[in-house]
């Protein structure tokens, strides 16, 4: 299986024996970002750095306050690293863009005032990323995946929670864009829509195999949902570890290797002790 301690190494990658290794899509390195209040400059993470490739289901997990969504904000273009570089197709990112699209921990996302079908297709339509016929065309397409055609001329207020993020994940993957950021997208479901609405995603992932960043700080559903986790320390955050876990999945929960992997985590995140990675804190 997975977990051998040799894919625990930050960086490493596996690859074939003697096959090119492919440009990352998104680049991370030495990123440090922090807030600047008039009382405080607080550091939110401090030099970190990953790649993500083509396809990869990558997960930023660490305790609150460590730094994820700060991270997810640097990549989206709303934060800009006082330290090191964020680059997607090696182009530094500057600002926010329609290849980096953003589904958010919170049910409010949607645009309370349009349906299903017009908060899908507006992104499309104000962006001008396709004519009027291909977005009405790619809303359609995406609301199907995600199960809601039913629902297209239905309020937000009429959908569940579960239902809501459906739609801002076919908003967000209807734009097509190169890599979805994902914050928590499901930590505020009840834990039975949360289990279905990971096997959707990874169902979803099947079919498209986009590229995802996704956030979480649920040792478990971390493993469930990644090919690749990035561990991070808390407050300001570092690297720990990063690990290679695309062979474990729901199937593998209840197996020895899926919670010894879980227990490593768990250990490396909140163990006093800082481990050996060489991505610990500086003195
Ligand atoms: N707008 C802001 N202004 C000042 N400090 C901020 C701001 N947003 C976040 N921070 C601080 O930056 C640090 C990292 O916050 P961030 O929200 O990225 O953590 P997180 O890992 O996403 O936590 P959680 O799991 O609770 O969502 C924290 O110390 C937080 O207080
Ligand atoms: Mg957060």
């Amino acid at each position: 299986m997975i977990v051998q301690e040799d894919h625990a190494v930050a960086g490493e990658r596996p690859a074939c024996a003697g096959a090119p290794v492919a440009e990352p899509l998104l680049s991370v390195k030495g990123v440090t970002l922090q807030y600047k209040t008039p009382e405080h400059l607080v550091t939110a993470t401090y030099r970190v750095s990953f790649d993500v490739h083509r396809a990869d289901r990558f997960v930023l997990l660490g305790p609150s306050g460590c730094g994820k969504s700060t991270l997810l904000k640097g990549v989206a273009g709303f934060v800009t690293p006082v330290e090191g570089s964020i680059e997607l197709n090696g182009r530094a990112i500057s600002r926010p863009g329609a290849d980096r699209m953003m589904v958010f921990q919170e049910f409010d996302q949607l645009l309370p005032w349009k349906t299903v079908f017009q908060n899908v297709v507006f992104p499309m339509l104000v962006s001008g990323t396709c004519s009027r016929s291909e977005a009405k065309d790619r809303a359609l397409a995406y609301i199907g995946k995600v199960n809601l055609l039913e629902f297209r001329d239905v309020y937000p207020h009429m959908l569940s929670g579960g239902m809501k993020q459906r739609v801002a994940i076919a908003r967000a993957m209807a734009m097509e864009p190169d890599v979805l950021l994902m914050d928590e997208p499901f930590a505020a479901l009840d834990a039975l829509t949360r289990r279905r609405m990971q096997e959707e995603l990874l169902q979803l992932w099947d079919d498209i195999r986009f590229t995802m960043l996704f956030v979480t700080h649920s040792i478990e559903e971390a493993i469930i949902i990644g090919s690749r986790i990035l561990a991070m320390s808390p407050h300001p955050g570092q690297v720990r570890a990063e690990l290679n876990t695309h062979d474990l999945g729901y199937s593998e929960r209840d197996g020895a290797a899926f919670m010894a992997l879980n227990r490593r985590i768990h250990d490396m995140l909140f163990s006093e002790r800082t481990g050996g990675t060489g991505h610990d804190k500086p003195n």
